[in-house]
């Protein structure tokens, strides 16, 4: 057996998986968003340590068989948030999180003094709030004691695997959405740290996501039951563990992950394309590999706000159910996502969101459709920019909430025009997590050996031509709102 741990945003979810592939147990367990100011998102890291061991006790309390049949473990999650660690290794103050918007300022400050072009050519990504650089320089301009005491900085599953294990790591598909990776050496940059004024002592040593860091600390195996020998290996964000873990392992594989963020992402076996910094570009979990990525800030979310306004009682099921009633299209109702801001392909903190060509005939199901088409929308414009720069897109594996609902994944063929393809293991981040530690302990001699043992397609959706026309109609008024109602936000 292996553990795949993914630390999200709102909770941390660990699976029990045999060398099958199959998931013999899960565990979720939540925590809080800290929100103290509009564009403000925090979380203590504490209760990640908290909620992960309550979950390995629980997973552990159902497991029958020697403990030590639980060879390995590994980790997705959650990219970009700022883990600030004194020179004991404790916590200076809450993460500041990949969804936090406060950061104007510092990625303006980024672009003056590094420069787009080059920041482009070291990192291969823009400055956006998101990102963890322009986390560090507010907090050095904000807040100077807690700068000043940082000895370290980490992402979310690095700190958590620290206190697992007692090695502090960063793997490179995480470091990747720092804007501190040379992606090109495989090194910090020296160069960005130093005309930004940052010690790069600051930085934390940097390793493969497949690659072990030991084993489970005594302590920790005393608390939750796992056996002391089990071995932990890096594992990496949540985005490249999703693809892994949705067999995103080779050239021409995309996905569509639908969560809280929603993220378009393709395999690049190189990373030498050139994409202007209009999709992100990271390190891929996978030894040598890269993916291009474009993310809607609130998909999943989209949802879940308007639920929670309209249908708090009323379950997700229900809501997804009434939208077959619904002709493509919401009777004339349009969406657009950007409750939080967005950032492909506005890269804009300061958007929101609307809806447009209400009308008094309009019920909750038309609401609800529009919601889902916006969000899909918005994901469409990643695969735009994707088709533009020649990716042929003829296929597209969908998985997370997104991929619950079939009449959502059908939306999906009609508005991508792309055979969307289901898997039976909806398990993305954290089944990629499971497969880095199933691929660490041996059991298989590549990622896709692994793949291929455990993925396995559920359905497929094929795109109708009449709704594909409709929709790229549609799409073009989607797209011009975003013209039509920036100046209301600026
Ligand atoms: C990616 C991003 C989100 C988070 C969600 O750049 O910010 O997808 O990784 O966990």
């Amino acid at each position: 057996y292996v553990i795949g741990v993914d630390l999200g945003t709102s909770a941390v979810k660990l699976l029990l998986v045999n060398q099958l592939g199959e998931v013999v147990k899960e565990v979720s367990k939540s925590y809080p968003l800290i929100q103290k100011k509009a564009g403000y998102s925090e979380q203590d890291p504490n209760e990640w340590v908290t909620q992960t061991l309550a979950g390995l006790t629980e997973l552990l309390q159902h497991f029958q068989g020697d403990k030590a049949a639980i060879q390995g473990m590994s980790f997705s999650g959650q990219m970009h948030g700022l883990v600030l660690m004194d020179n004991n290794n404790q916590i200076i103050r809450p993460a500041i999180l990949w969804n936090d918007t406060r950061t104007t300022d510092q990625c303006k400050q980024i672009y003056n003094i590094v420069g787009e072009k080059r920041l482009l050519e070291i990192t291969k990504n823009p400055a956006l709030e998101g990102f963890t650089l322009p986390k560090l320089l507010w907090v050095k301009a904000n807040e100077p004691g807690n700068y000043q005491k940082a000895a370290k900085f980490v992402l979310p599953k690095d700190y958590l695997r620290y206190r697992l294990t007692g090695q502090l790591h960063m793997d490179y598909s995480d470091a990747a959405g720092t804007l501190l990776l040379d992606i090109n050496k495989h090194q910090w940059s020296t160069e960005i740290c130093e005309l930004l004024d940052i010690s790069t002592s600051i930085c934390p040593p940097l390793i493969g996501s497949h690659e072990p860091v030991g084993k489970i600390s005594a302590e920790i195996a005393a608390d939750t039951g796992l056996s002391p020998a089990t071995r932990v290996f890096a594992g990496g964000a949540d985005n490249a563990c999703g693809a892994i873990g949705s067999g995103i392992l080779e050239d021409g594989k995309t996905l569509c992950s639908i969560g809280t963020s929603g993220v378009v992402l393709s395999y690049e076996s190189t990373n030498d394309k050139d994409f202007y910094g209009e999709v992100h570009y990271c390190n891929h979990a996978v030894p040598d590999a890269y993916y291009t990525m474009g993310v809607t800030l609130a998909a999943g979310h989209s949802l879940s706000w308007f639920k929670e306004v309209v249908a708090k009682e009323d379950s997700y099921e229900n809501l997804l159910n009434e939208i077959s009633a619904v002709p493509p299209g919401s009777n004339g109702l349009l969406f657009t996502p950007y409750i939080s801001g967005e950032r492909t392909p506005h890269a804009d903190a300061n958007i929101r969101g609307s809806f447009i060509g209400m009308d008094s005939s309009h019920e909750r199901r038309d609401f609800v459709r529009a919601v889902l088409e916006g969000i899909t929308f918005s994901l469409h414009d990643s695969i735009s920019i994707f088709r533009k720069s020649g990716k042929q897109i003829d296929t597209v594996i969908s998985t997370g909430g997104g991929a619950k609902n079939s009449e959502w994944l059908q939306m999906q063929a009609d508005i991508f025009n792309a055979r969307i393809i289901k898997l039976s293991s909806e398990q993305g981040p954290g089944m990629g997590a499971a497969m880095l530690a199933a691929f660490g302990c041996d059991w298989f001699d590549s990622l896709q050996a692994c793949a291929d043992t455990f993925l396995q397609v559920e359905h497929e959706f094929y795109p109708d031509s009449d709704k594909v026309k409709m929709y790229q109609q549609l799409f073009l008024l989607y797209k011009n709102i975003y013209y039509q109602t920036k100046e209301l936000n600026e």
